[in-house]
């Protein structure tokens, strides 16, 4: 499934959704389109990607917001999109949200996503759901609120989710080409900790291969 249309379905059944750096704000749109939300807060922080998502949900149930994440941010919802920005914006956002404790988070990070599995078991948030979209590349979307991580170390390159997911398979055998790639360029103290995902990967393959 492509990226803006997995982001879609990952947002059906919530009431209200903001989407911060929405852009063109193609994500609320199909959302409402399909009946699947009840309303939306569009937030950017530039002008013109807020402009485009304006005249994108004209006539739509949207609120917008010119604001930094969260700055400017007064209206309750019930779950975050985080999409299409990188791991450490994500991280600054997240971490100034205050509205909703019980809001759910729908994270579809362009880079780091195994930085981004550990800092969110250091900051305890527990992993409800993953899925992959496919656009060209991989693109893992997680699902989290705040509550004890059920996850743990062994989890933060494969996603303790997406492990089980047999669809994650050319996922992973396109993350161990990658690190296979690498080994063999890095020096000799960074080999082990390569070897050691290297190791994940081939057994998070194994087990979705045996299973069925
Ligand atoms: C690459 S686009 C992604 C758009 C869309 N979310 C998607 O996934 O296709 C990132 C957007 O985030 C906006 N953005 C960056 N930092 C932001 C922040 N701190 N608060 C709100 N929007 C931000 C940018 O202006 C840009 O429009």
């Amino acid at each position: 499934m492509k990226r803006i249309d997995a982001l879609i379905e990952s947002i059906n059944g919530y009431d209200t959704v903001i989407d911060i750096g929405c852009d063109h704000g193609f994500v609320l749109k199909g959302a409402l389109d399909k009946g699947y939300i009840v309303q939306g807060i569009a937030v950017e922080v530039n002008e013109k990607p807020l402009q485009n998502a304006i005249n994108n949900l004209t006539g739509y149930n949207v609120k917008f917001c010119l604001s930094n994440g969260f700055d400017k941010v007064n209206e309750h919802y019930d779950a975050v999109v985080l999409a299409g920005m990188g791991f450490h914006l994500i991280q600054e956002i997240i971490l100034k949200e205050k509205i909703n404790p019980l809001a759910e988070f729908i994270i579809a990070s362009q880079n780091k996503i195994m930085p981004l599995r550990q800092w969110l078991f250091d900051n305890n948030f527990m992993i409800i759901d993953e899925m992959l979209a496919y656009e060209e590349l991989f693109y893992p979307i997680i699902k989290v609120k705040r509550g004890k991580p059920n996850f743990n170390e062994s989890d933060f390159l494969v996603g303790p989710l997406l492990k089980t997911k047999k669809s994650s398979l050319p996922y992973y055998q396109y993350l161990l080409a990658h690190y296979q790639t690498l080994v063999v360029k890095q020096p000799q103290p960074l080999q082990q900790e390569t070897q050691k995902l290297i190791k994940t990967l081939n057994l998070a393959i194994k087990s979705l291969s045996k299973n069925n």
